[in-house]
């Protein structure tokens, strides 16, 4: 039995480059002839687009699986259902075993979406798991139509191997793109209506290209006349390099912002994380940043109960947190993943204490955020409207630190307005438009 899928549904869980590949999934679909719907539920084929860094998010897509079984389009076999992602890199035989899917398709191989959709069509199941060495990119459609806020994967991949994390597994060795082909496809995304533009990369700082470097990347970027901001992420300590932290200092299209993750604050845990830096390298780093750029806005990612953390390693986390101001950041619980060799470390530790542990850590960041935001009360910036808030004339936008602002009055999404900050809460600031001084 034969049934070609005519609309599809892609549904992206996870970090920024999934939100990447699941619209480059989407184009690719379109440009095979496929219509996009937003319904999940009435479309033909379904694109689970998944994520496998933590347990939880695992067990969401075999929750997803079954809620589309039924809920779902009914009859003809039901919905299509494809698994993208990592969960698909890392489980690709077991998905089609324990949910008997259609399409499993890695991060490295979706180039391959509609063959594998056609040749599920006829009946049975496909996988591609593969990651060659010619890169997909090239297989991808050019970018057509874009909100004023894109993403573009200049990297992927990682050769860190934090003992904790799946990533080198699933998204394989670090790569970077070409410099001219990133080049071409930031101008297509600005010729497509984007005015911000965020480089992803596991290891978006470790970007290379023959003797460049993220700053070259950066400030060719910065060139692109209608392109307003620059932003990256996520960034490693240990390719922080000079050139990038004067490029803060120089390129105006460059925005205060800085994700660099440190995960723990006492030594002996970053090295059982294999961390390659300790406290002291990380903080006497953030040293250098701000003296580049005094008003950067720092964000991390934190995890608690690495297997054998002490109470008293855990304190010098919250000591951390203490002497950065983190303007915001993201914790979360250990979560063993398998095949990575903290999986069998001893010591883990016992789930209500890690509760406990990321009570305590996310209670002292909501602070530092709330801190952050009312630090910007009174001063103007300027704010790039994304979309529609959710009262009559309000709209939702950026400020130059990723906060998100509300505004009201008569804007469109992609303006670039200027704007004073006259409220600030601990997850949004208000802000109206900026009277122009009289000259
Ligand atoms: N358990 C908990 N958190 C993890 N992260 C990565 N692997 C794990 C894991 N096994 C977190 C790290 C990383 C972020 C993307 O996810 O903090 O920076
Ligand atoms: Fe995972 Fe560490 Fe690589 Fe980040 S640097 S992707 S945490 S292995």
């Amino acid at each position: 039995m034969t049934r070609t899928p005519k609309t599809f549904h892609v549904k992206s869980f996870g970090c920024q480059m999934n939100v990447y590949d699941g619209e480059r999934m989407a184009e690719l679909m379109a440009a095979d002839g496929m219509v996009a719907t937003d319904d999940a539920n009435a479309a033909d084929l379904v694109v689970l687009n998944t994520c496998h860094i933590r347990e939880k998010a695992t067990e969401k897509v075999y929750s997803d699986i079954g809620r589309l079984r039924k809920y779902g389009k009914q009859g003809d076999g039901g919905p299509m259902i494809a698994v993208a992602g990592c969960v698909a890199q890392a489980e690709g035989d077991e998905i089609i075993r324990r949910a008997k899917v259609d399409v499993v398709v890695g991060p490295q191989a979706y180039h391959n979406l509609p063959r594998l959709v056609a040749d599920a069509a006829a009946g049975t199941p496909t996988l591609d798991t593969d990651m060659p060495l010619a890169s997909k990119f090239g297989a991808l459609p050019a970018r057509r139509k874009v909100g004023p806020s894109a993403f573009l994967t200049v990297q992927e991949g990682c050769d860190k191997f934090c003992t904790y994390c799946v990533v080198p597994y699933t998204r394989g060795a670090e790569v970077s793109r070409p410099f001219a082909a990133i080049v071409d496809e930031a101008k297509a995304l600005v010729d497509a209506g984007a005015r911000e533009i965020t480089l992803l990369g596991q290891n978006v700082n470790a970007w290379t290209d023959g003797e460049r470097g993220l700053h070259d990347l950066i400030r060719a970027l910065d060139r692109i006349p209608a392109l307003a901001r620059i932003r990256y992420t996520t960034s490693h300590p240990n390719d922080m390099t000079q050139g990038l932290i004067d490029a803060h200092r120089d390129v105006e299209g460059l925005m205060p912002f800085l994700h660099l993750p440190v995960q723990a604050g006492s030594d002996r845990v970053l090295r059982a994380m294999n961390r390659s830096h300790t406290r002291d390298s990380y903080l006497t780093l953030l040293d250098r940043i701000r003296a580049a750029r005094p008003d950067i806005a720092l964000s991390g990612d934190f995890i608690v109960g690495f297997p054998g953390e002490t109470e008293a390693e855990f304190a010098e986390t919250l000591r951390l947190v203490d002497a950065v101001g983190y303007a915001q950041a993201f914790s979360f619980k250990y979560s063993p993943r398998p095949g990575t060799p903290a999986a069998d470390m001893d010591g883990q530790v016992a789930a209500a204490v890690m509760d406990d542990r990321l009570q305590r850590l996310q209670t002292a960041l909501n602070r530092d955020q709330h801190a952050f935001n009312a630090a910007t009360l009174g001063r103007r910036c300027d704010v790039l409207i994304e979309r529609r808030g959710k009262l009559p004339g309000q709209w939702l936008g950026k400020s130059p630190w990723l906060q998100s602002v509300h505004i009201v009055g008569d804007h469109a999404i992609g303006d670039l307005i200027d704007v004073a900050i006259a409220e600030a809460g601990p997850n949004s600031l208000r802000g109206t438009p900026a009277i122009a001084q009289a000259a």
